[in-house]
């Protein structure tokens, strides 16, 4: 958690002046739905205590200073132009991603100063680029007084995500929870017609222990892409094979698929029934957490985890040996992967009492197996983004 008072700090130690306002968003993690969000499926992430906040001040004239205290780095550039992505991809990438969304959207936004400062580990699955590109989009919706409310600023973050200056098409999962999130609850997401509904998680009875790898991944270069071409492939094959006109793959039937498995390529059939046994779990999770059924919501999680590890093969070793030895403690009600994969962290689900010995017993070795130190952290589900004055 980041310090309001502190950003404000360092925004007059940067700027020799006050921030006149706030902004905080969370990241996420996902208990389970993954890699569904973008095929119109069920999701259910929770914003998490780790967080990137903004401190700003509108400025005259059209020009953007921003500082990342992360980077310890000054960018700027002026709000007024038509704005082009770096040749590389850097911190600033996002922030002028959400300018430009903004700026597209017909607003028009003034010049201002910003500190930014995150404690959410990048590259780690916990959707830090996410909360980034959601905090400015909160931030420049008081700049522009563009009065969006936070869903459309969510949407607003994922098509700064897909624009040019990022280039990931990622789900809608990111943002949303980022946005959306309650306190201690979860938030079931259906991505079709982007309704949310919180449920209670009742962290007396399990805890949402976060594991990192340590394993670092880029989804970008990564084969998220590639996952989600494979899925359009599969939906416009299916609809071709049966004359069906599903929109996405969560409205293709189970009996559909079971009939035509056979006529998809073999990794195409994969992608396909991941997705469609994913959004099953996501239900049934749901089931097991309104009745308090943890045993049965941790075996979704190892199942969710084999069927992003050999379906859709988006695991790796790294995070198949934390899911190993999670179940190897007999102190978890289950572990799985979390986020886009290839790396990253592995979420667990653990017995509040347990949770010291879990860790203590997980971190040892996993580093004696792979070399790695892990880290571990309990966590809350928290509120989603907010402005501060
Ligand atoms: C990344 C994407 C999300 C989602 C997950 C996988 O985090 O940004 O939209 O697709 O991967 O569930």
């Amino acid at each position: 958690m980041i310090s309001g008072g502190n950003i404000r700090n360092i925004f007059a130690q940067i700027f020799g002046r006050e921030a006149a306002l706030v902004a905080r968003a969370p990241g996420r993690i996902n208990l389970i739905g993954e890699h569904t969000d973008y095929n119109g499926g069920f999701v259910l992430p929770a914003a998490i205590e780790f967080e990137i906040k903004m401190a700003a001040r509108p400025a005259e004239g059209s020009i953007v200073r921003a500082w990342s205290e992360n980077y310890n780095e000054a960018f700027e550039f002026d709000a007024a132009t038509a704005l082009t992505p770096p040749a590389e991809p850097r911190w600033y990438s996002y922030l002028m991603a959400v300018v430009d969304q903004f700026q597209q959207r017909g607003f028009t936004t003034p010049g201002f100063e910003v500190v930014i400062h995150g404690d959410i580990p990048p590259g780690a699955g916990l959707s830090s680029s996410a909360a980034f590109e959601v905090c400015a989009a909160v931030l420049l919706n008081e700049l522009c007084q563009a009065g969006l409310s936070l869903k459309n600023l969510a949407l607003l973050a994922q098509a700064a995500e897909h624009s040019p200056f990022v280039g990931v098409r990622c789900g809608i999962m990111d943002q949303f929870a980022s946005a959306l999130g309650v306190e201690n609850s979860a938030l079931q997401i259906d991505c079709y017609t982007l309704e949310t509904e919180a449920f209670p998680f009742n962290s007396a009875m399990a805890s949402i222990v976060i594991i990192n790898s340590n394993k670092s991944r880029e989804l970008r270069n990564s084969e998220f892409n590639t996952r989600r071409k494979e899925c359009e492939e599969g939906l416009a094959m299916l609809d071709a094979l049966c004359g069906g006109n599903y929109e996405t793959l969560r409205h293709v039937p189970a009996e559909v698929f079971a009939r035509h498995q056979h006529c998809l390529p073999p990794k195409i059939a994969q992608r396909v029934r991941h997705n469609l046994t994913e959004n099953q779990r996501v239900k049934d999770f749901v089931e097991a957490l309104r009745r308090s059924r943890w045993q049965v919501a941790g075996d979704l999680l190892y199942q969710s985890h084999a069927s992003l590890r050999d379906d859709y093969e988006v695991s790796c070793p790294e995070l198949d040996t934390i899911v190993d030895l999670a179940a190897n403690t007999g102190l978890a009600y289950g572990c799985r992967m979390t986020g886009g994969g290839f790396g990253g962290c592995a979420v667990a689900l653990v017995p509040p009492e347990n949770v010291a010995e879990f860790s203590a017993r997980l971190a040892p070795e996993y580093k004696a197996r792979t070399g790695i130190s892990p880290d571990i952290y309990a966590t809350k589900a928290a509120a989603g983004a907010r402005l501060e004055r």
